[in-house]
């Protein structure tokens, strides 16, 4: 079973304070989850393998290490988008890809409408990014997508999640490991994270 890991960081509990206020508004909410998507990325990518190479500094040789995979940040439409720099800026060389869903109103079922990754995905390390892990089923339609693809080595980066959210991923993904901010009490009955932060997407770009 993959990890679920709440980060315990003041940077990130102080941020998160700012991020659910509903007072808080777009521009602030905005540079708030993509800084908290630069501290969670800090601390997820320690267990990122390095390779080591023979480079020389102006003095001498030395052996020096880089990252040994190819980052891939793939963020879910279009909330995901609000964490995306601040990963990019920790990762400048990664890659972006993008995956866009929507529900089906009869099915209920997430559908694709959008995708576009790189195409040496199997071979990358991939952080899919969506800030709420709600009921799960973008997030586990994402990653099915992206295996279909051939990749094998992904990471979930949210910023708030429930329990309904984290086993359903869990349930469809076991291999996949859950990286969060934040985890809720449950999801109300009409699919909104409590106490959450409500809509992500509307909050990050002032459509409501
Ligand atoms: N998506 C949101 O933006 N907020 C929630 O609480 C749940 C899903």
């Amino acid at each position: 079973m993959g990890k679920v890991v709440v980060l315990k960081h003041p940077l990130i509990d102080h941020k998160m304070m700012k991020i659910r206020d509903k007072r808080t508004g777009t521009k602030e909410f905005r540079e708030a989850v993509s800084e908290v998507g630069g501290l969670i990325t800090y601390e997820i990518t320690r267990d990122f393998t390095t390779i080591p190479k023979i480079i020389e500094t102006p003095i001498c040789e030395t052996t020096v290490y880089q990252l040994e995979k190819q980052v891939v940040i793939i963020p879910i439409l279009r909330a995901g988008l609000g964490m995306v720099d601040g990963i990019h800026n920790i990762i400048p060389t990664a890659k972006i890809g993008h995956i866009g869903l929507y529900r089906d109103e009869e099915t209920l079922q997430p559908q694709v409408y959008y995708s576009k990754f790189p195409k040496d995905i199997a071979d990358c390390a991939v952080l899919v990014v969506d800030p709420m892990l709600a009921s799960g089923g973008s997030a586990s339609k994402a990653i099915e997508i992206l295996k279909s693809k051939g990749a094998t080595d992904i990471r979930y980066i949210g910023l708030v999640g429930c329990p309904e959210g984290v086993a359903r991923l869990q349930k469809d993904h076991p291999d996949v490991d859950i990286y969060l901010a934040a985890m809720d009490s449950h999801l109300n009955e009409v699919g909104y994270i409590v106490p959450g932060l409500g809509d992500c997407g509307d909050r990050l770009f002032g459509t409501k």
